[in-house]
């Protein structure tokens, strides 16, 4: 039975991805602060991803893992010219800082046969919005490490897959975030595009993370039908 371990388990994206794996059979363990909204039958790792040393003592209890999912993030609206200089901090810790460190401390823990990491990244990682240009940033690093991790494994000749998943609107608790403000903007958003939900999201990470061995897949694009950019 494989084990992977989810970040951002408690809510949106990595709650519904953990859920996925769980039906698929897997052990699943939840790394996030809030650890009393994960699904049930997720193990609890209680970690604030802010402080790389509590993410290193957190992965001194797990020993061995076959996949990781890092799918914790947050998106403040924080504009270059006038945002908010300790929302650029947060986001670049959680979103890329780690995301680094996690994938590092999980690689020191899958089979000799290779595991698999899979990266959420966004649009905003392909193209940078005339908002949340700072979010953008950090979605364009967590591009950028994709590759530069999976060319690294290449060379040590370690088997693990790196895969990443470019999503547009999922309608998730963190749109309130990027939204901050801007609580008509969102419902005009909504009522304009059928946004993509969680379990779409998951069910491509599901199929992304149990193709066969020789497959990896490297990136994927997903928006609603409805979003034109
Ligand atoms: N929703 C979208 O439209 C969208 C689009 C493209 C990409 N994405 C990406 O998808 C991923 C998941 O987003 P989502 O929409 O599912 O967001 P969400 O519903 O707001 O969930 C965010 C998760 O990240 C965790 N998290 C945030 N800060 C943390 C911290 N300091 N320490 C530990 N965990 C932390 C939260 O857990 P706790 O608060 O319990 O710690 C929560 O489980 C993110 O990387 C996001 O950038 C989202």
């Amino acid at each position: 039975m494989k084990t992977a371990l989810v970040t951002g388990t408690s809510s949106g994206i990595g709650k519904a991805i953990a859920e996925a794996l769980l039906k698929e059979g897997m052990t699943v363990i939840g790394l996030c602060r809030s650890v009393e909204k994960l699904p049930t039958g997720v193990i609890p790792l209680p970690c604030d991803l802010r402080e790389p040393g509590e993410i290193q003592a957190a992965f001194e209890k797990v020993p061995q893992l076959d996949i990781l999912v890092n799918s914790a993030g947050l998106a403040y609206l924080s504009r270059l010219a006038d945002g908010n200089p300790q929302h650029w901090e947060e986001m670049w810790r959680v979103n890329v800082h780690a995301l680094s460190l996690c994938s590092q401390l999980a690689l020191a823990r899958f089979p000799e046969t290779g595991g698999h990491i899979l990266n959420l990244s966004s649009m905003s990682g392909h193209r940078v919005p005339p908002t949340g240009g700072f979010y953008a940033s950090t979605k364009f690093a967590v591009r950028a490490l994709c590759e530069a991790l999976r060319s690294e494994l290449k060379t040590l000749g370690n088997k693990t897959r790196v895969s990443s998943l470019s999503p547009g609107f999922v309608d998730t608790p963190l749109l309130d975030t990027y939204f901050a403000g801007r609580a008509e903007e969102l419902a005009a958003t909504r009522q304009n595009i059928d946004m993509l939900t969680p379990e779409a999201i998951a069910a491509t990470a599901l199929h992304i993370l149990t193709s066969p061995p020789e497959v990896e897949i490297n990136d994927v694009l997903m928006r609603s039908a409805d979003q034109s950019v």
